[in-house]
């Protein structure tokens, strides 16, 4: 199955893409991870996508395509995929459209001020990207899965935030309305605990 996860900065894409991703044995490739990597290798990739994600803004769109299209023609793709932070413009989701067939649309719905709460909690394992909030944690300062350091994202800040909420708002929520139209959205409420938010996506898609 070939599916997107749509939703605002903190909605919870990433933490249900993992889950979702292992139960139905597809990749789970995230725009926003590869950026990451690519920062962190220095890569030329990561020096353009790092002068704009440290300010709240979009990498942007040939960048980001191009990236997408070389990833989904990968051997791992043939049978699915589930895309978590992209497309996020309507010109990103048209030029998907010319090379895969997107055949189900999760938008993970959460209040826009639940969501700085969301973010500025988050803590996020260096090695294997699995994220936590610091209200579960206990205090624990390591992965539960894997053991390295828990770290903060460079772009969880309050100020970074504010620009990617608005971001969201002018240009990726027009994207819940292009996919209605195509009748392959599914909205999905993501408030309740990461169980329950699961739960709710598993019985849309079915
Ligand atoms: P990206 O990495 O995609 O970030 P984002 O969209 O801002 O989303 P987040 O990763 O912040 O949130 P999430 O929905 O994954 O939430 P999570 O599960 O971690 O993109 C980063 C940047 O890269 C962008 O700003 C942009 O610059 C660039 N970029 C990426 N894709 C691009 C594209 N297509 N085009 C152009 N530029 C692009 O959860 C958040 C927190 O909430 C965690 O602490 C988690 O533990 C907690 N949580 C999760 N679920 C629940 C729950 N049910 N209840 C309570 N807490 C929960
Ligand atoms: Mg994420």
């Amino acid at each position: 199955m070939n599916i997107l996860l749509l939703g605002a900065p903190g909605a919870g894409k990433g933490t249900q893409a993992v889950r979702l991703a292992e139960r139905y044995g597809i990749p789970h490739i995230s725009t926003g991870d590869i950026f990451r990597y690519n920062i962190k290798e220095k890569t030329p990739i990561g020096v353009i996508a790092k002068s704009y994600i440290d300010k709240g803004q979009l990498v942007p769109d040939e960048v980001t395509v191009q990236i997408v299209k070389e990833r989904l023609e990968k051997e791992d793709c043939k049978s699915g995929y589930l895309l978590d932070g992209f497309p996020r413009t309507v010109a990103q989701a048209e030029a998907l459209e010319k090379f895969s067939k997107v055949e189900a649309v999760v938008d993970i719905d959460v209040p826009l001020d639940k969501l700085l709460k969301r973010i500025t909690g988050r803590r996020v394992c260096g090695s294997c990207g699995e994220s936590y909030h610091i209200d579960h944690l206990d205090g624990k300062t390591s992965c539960s899965k894997c053991g390295e350091e828990l770290i903060q994202r460079a772009d969880d800040n309050e100020q970074t935030v504010a620009s990617r909420l608005d971001v969201y708002v002018k240009q990726t929520s027009p994207l819940t309305e292009y996919y209605a139209e195509k009748g392959i959205l599914k909205n999905v409420n993501g408030m309740g605990s990461v169980d329950e938010v699961f739960d709710r996506i598993i019985s849309v898609l079915g």
